[in-house]
């Protein structure tokens, strides 16, 4: 087990920060990394003083981890209320949000009731954001149990649901309380959607520590086969690269977070061209990682051997490295849509682009043919 504590200053206004109590409480929190931890829950929030808590999750974990969270909190004498949402993106919605908030209100939740959020970052993100909303904010745990929600969603306090308009456009920053993840739960995930995660994961290489991309090129078969002591070591590193990035720009202000946006603008691209479904997140990240690397080589940012040595590793974990099983997507489109992307500004396109392994930089300005050269292949 890893613990790795995630620090933040204290909320000015004591209001906001959930407790209601006199002096402004320390927002830090502790994300808790290894196997069984899902039975440590009852004993870590009875230690912080909770008494009744709502056990958001979803229909794929329900029945299994989120049942044993409630008897983890059951056994040490906390009431359990367990609310279950449909699986999938349509679940972070408004009408979601609404009916869990009408949930709340019936079992006259207030700031002593804490929210525990057990599945993936659409159950996180939807209750994070209820958390954070309802009575003006009550404290919410995460329990992440996909590869995706553990090593990115479940840390840094993002939540929000989608509106017809765009993913994730109404939202609040609102830190969890802990952060449980159990490596065990794993097991259950489908094979695409933990390959996706892994993306993820060779993206806190890329963008931060050469060490650890140099250890996942070591280890890529045993973490295919989701071995477990690579893959605990996989999520710790993954968790604390995330954690200490998010204490240094908490909210997207120092530009510090955005080097967690490598990949991410041709991604995202990527999504709404083949339409949402068709590209699992993770592994539009995997193809734009490529079309990044190789864009900052044909830039003459990096050294030329680096978009190979990426590229071998996505394919070693199964990842795709490009856009040929996706069919043709129009380079138009795709300049287009970057163009809108939030990371751009008046149009001009802005990328993260590596400058070594370990090391990436905001390039603003990129000039559009480049960028075309990339798409093409
Ligand atoms: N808040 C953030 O900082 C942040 C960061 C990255 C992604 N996100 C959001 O996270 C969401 C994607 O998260 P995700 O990939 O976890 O998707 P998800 O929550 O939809 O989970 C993927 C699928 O796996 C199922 N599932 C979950 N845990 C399982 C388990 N242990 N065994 C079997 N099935 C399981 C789910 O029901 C779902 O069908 C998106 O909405 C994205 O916007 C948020
Ligand atoms: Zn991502």
């Amino acid at each position: 087990m890893a613990v790795i504590r995630l620090h933040l200053p204290a909320a000015a206004d004591p209001d906001s920060a959930g407790t209601g109590a006199g002096s402004p409480p320390d927002r830090s929190y502790d994300i808790i990394c290894g196997r069984g931890i899902l039975d440590q829950v009852g004993d870590r929030l009875t230690a912080a003083g909770v008494r009744r808590a709502v056990v958001v999750s979803d229909a794929a974990v329900a029945a299994s981890h989120a049942r044993r969270v409630s008897e983890s909190l059951a056994a040490r004498g906390i009431q359990v209320i367990p609310v279950e949402i449909p699986s999938g993106e349509a679940s972070k919605s408004l009408s979601e949000a609404g009916r869990v908030w009408g949930i709340l209100a019936e079992r006259a939740v207030d700031r002593s009731t804490h929210i525990v959020a057990v599945g993936g970052g659409v159950v996180g993100d939807l209750a994070g954001f209820v958390a954070a909303t309802f009575a003006r904010g009550i404290p919410v745990w995460q329990v992440p149990t996909t590869l995706v929600a553990q090593v990115d969603s479940a840390i840094g306090g993002k939540t929000g649901i989608n509106l017809p308009a765009g993913k994730n456009l109404v939202g609040a920053f609102w830190q969890p309380s802990g952060v449980f993840s159990d490596i065990d739960t794993l097991a259950t995930l489908p094979n695409r959607e933990y390959l996706s995660g892994l993306a993820e994961v060779v993206k806190y290489g890329m963008i931060f520590d050469p060490g650890f991309f140099a250890w996942l090129e070591a280890h890529a078969a045993e973490l295919v086969d989701r071995s477990p002591e690579p893959l605990a070591h996989a999520v710790e590193r993954s968790a604390a690269l995330k954690a200490a990035v998010v204490e240094r720009d908490e909210r997207e202000i120092t530009g510090a977070r955005a080097a967690l946006n490598y990949g991410h603008t041709f991604a995202h691209a990527f999504e709404t061209a083949a339409g949402y479904g068709r590209l699992l997140h993770g592994e539009a990240v995997a193809i734009g990682m490529s079309c990044a690397a190789r864009l900052a080589a044909d830039m003459g940012r990096i050294a030329a051997d680096i978009p190979g040595r990426q590229d071998a590793i996505l394919t070693s974990l199964g990842l795709p490295i490009s856009l040929a099983g996706v069919g043709p997507l129009a380079a138009d489109e795709l300049l287009a849509i970057m163009a809108r992307d939030k990371k751009s500004v008046g149009g001009r396109l802005r990328f993260v682009l590596p400058s070594r392994i370990g090391a990436v930089d905001l390039v603003a300005d990129v000039d559009e043919p480049l960028v075309r050269r990339v798409l093409a292949g």
